[in-house]
């Protein structure tokens, strides 16, 4: 195979620097340490002066015999080849230089000889150059691939529910950069290992592997807290962490403080390369990584389920003030979601729908008792009064920064009606935020369908009529057209439904 670093070498700069040497250009060639040419001025190297040195005899070839320096090998037409020794190391050994029985008489004068020792010097100079060049490029990529792979690591989600699917593709992406078959977290408050595959890779006995992974390495690592390799089958060690199997591996652990939260192991199949101490390095520095994001997140699921909390006492307070109300935010959030879902709304939409349907009437509890537990129909004071509690969720909610604008803007206004006579501010159409006009959908279905002290409970197909019925006045027709379908064909939603005391009929 043609050395790359051959390529790089200014050869027309040779030729001229031959000519210079002999009065003519020989033809020349470039060959490895068996003699066997890898580049030829004169054609391919199996042709001219490349097939010349194929023929050579192995007995007489000058490169087995002799290390270093000029050698000259007479042929038995009277040509002769001219060799300099170019490099001792690399896969580029001698130059070779055929001079025809005419012009090597009577005899080459000195300087040619002494030219041609100069320029195998150049053309080391130039190949030493360019190799050293191309290891510290090599190097510069590596240390580039390795920089982009930790700052990966920042890329890890941030939410509980999707960290397994982050690790999983960070694994995925070591495998590719390490080199490894198999990439695997085990940890310590998750019963299967989280792990990857090198797309390049087969491993038949994968589930086995994980299941030895799981076992005796992870029980080591977690007493020992060092990263361990074991490249070869002979090592000790071997015997009692993975008997069955003879792959290498890599596992370090993954710490809090003194403790093991989990074990980060990679694997090579017996005939691949040992794994180094760059590798290990990098395991580690992945392995701290790792750490922190998991501690991340269990304080940030800390914090998330005080939030909760504290929510569900708010409404709790609230509900606690008229029992017919009872369990109506949560009722109200579980039909928003679905019909978010139904509209096809992201992630990040669906969580403020979440928190804005949940928290919407947290204002109720400044009104009073008398007013919001009062069998039959309000006075116009009264109506007026409950209609303050729209804007005073927003009031008592404004300066939780964990709610986004929409999630606020849906609370304000959940009480807004499509043809602009609602409250507080009489938006109309879509000038009302999307997610108020789906807590107003899911909101109106739920007093409809729920105990009341002053009427009746609807059922669900009289409760959908209604909608139906108000829909491009008080509730937007998409939005009612979304949950009517979605009572149809979202199971979820209907499993739901059907599970409420009392259920709807049909
Ligand atoms: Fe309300």
């Amino acid at each position: 195979m043609l050395d790359p670093q051959l390529k790089r070498l200014k050869l027309d700069k040779y030729r001229q620097l031959l000519k210079v040497a002999f009065g003519h250009t020989p033809p020349f060639a470039f060959c490895d340490t068996a003699g066997q040419a890898l580049w030829t001025s004169d054609g391919p190297p199996d042709q001219g002066i490349g097939a010349i040195l194929a023929a050579l005899p192995d007995a007489d070839a000058p490169w087995l015999t002799q290390a270093n320096g000029s050698l000259r090998q007479q042929l038995d037409n009277g040509d002769l080849l001219l060799f300099e020794r170019l490099d001792t190391r690399a896969e580029l050994a001698w130059l070779a230089v055929l001079i025809t029985a005419a012009q090597a008489e009577p005899e080459l004068p000195p300087v040619s000889t002494e030219a041609l020792r100069s320029l195998a010097a150049c053309i080391k100079d130039e190949y030493h150059l360019n190799y050293e060049l191309n290891c510290l490029s090599r190097e510069l990529e590596q240390r580039n691939e390795e920089l982009n792979l930790v700052y990966r690591l920042d890329e890890l989600p941030r939410s509980q529910d999707d960290l397994p699917a982050g690790l999983r593709t960070l694994l995925g992406q070591v495998t590719t950069y390490v080199g490894a078959d198999v990439a695997t977290l085990v940890l310590l408050d998750r019963p299967a290992p989280i792990h990857a595959v090198n797309p390049e890779s087969e491993v038949p006995d994968l589930d086995l592997l994980l299941t030895e992974l799981r076992s005796n390495v992870f029980r080591f690592i977690s007493s020992s807290k060092q990263t361990l390799i074991l490249n070869h089958g002979d090592e000790p060690a071997r015997r009692y962490l993975m008997p069955h199997m003879p792959y290498k591996f890599l596992a370090s652990p993954i710490l809090d403080g003194q403790e093991v939260q989990g074990v980060l192991v990679l694997v090579r199949r017996p005939d691949a390369l040992d794994f180094l101490a760059s590798d290990r390095n990098l395991a580690e520095v992945i392995a701290d990584h790792v750490g922190v994001t998991l501690r991340n997140q269990d304080a940030l699921e800390t914090v998330r389920k005080f939030g909760d909390q504290l929510a569900g006492v708010l409404i709790e307070a609230v509900e606690a003030k008229d029992p017919y109300t009872a369990g109506h935010s949560e009722r109200v959030q579980r039909v928003s979601v679905h019909i978010g879902r139904a509209l096809g709304l992201v992630r990040s939409d669906l969580e403020d729908l979440f928190w804005g349907s949940m928290l919407h009437d947290i204002g109720k509890i400044g009104i009073p008792d008398v007013i919001l537990t009062k069998p039959g129909s309000l006075t116009g004071d009264e109506f007026t009064f409950i209609q303050t509690h729209a804007q005073q969720s927003y009031e008592i909610l404004r300066h939780v920064e964990h709610l986004r604008p929409a999630a606020l803007e849906a609370i304000r206004y959940h009480h807004e009606h499509f043809d602009g006579k609602g409250y507080p501010a009489k938006l109309a159409g879509t000038k009302i935020p999307l997610h108020a006009r789906i807590i107003a959908v899911a909101d109106t279905y739920d007093a409809m369908t729920s105990s009341c002290s002053y009427r009746p409970t609807t059922s669900h197909e009289a409760a959908i009529k209604e909608i139906t019925r108000v829909a491009g006045t008080q509730l937007d027709p998409d939005i009612v057209r979304a949950f009517s379908s979605a009572c149809r064909t979202d199971l979820a939603l209907r499993d739901y439904l059907w599970s409420q005391d009392p259920p709807p009929s049909g």
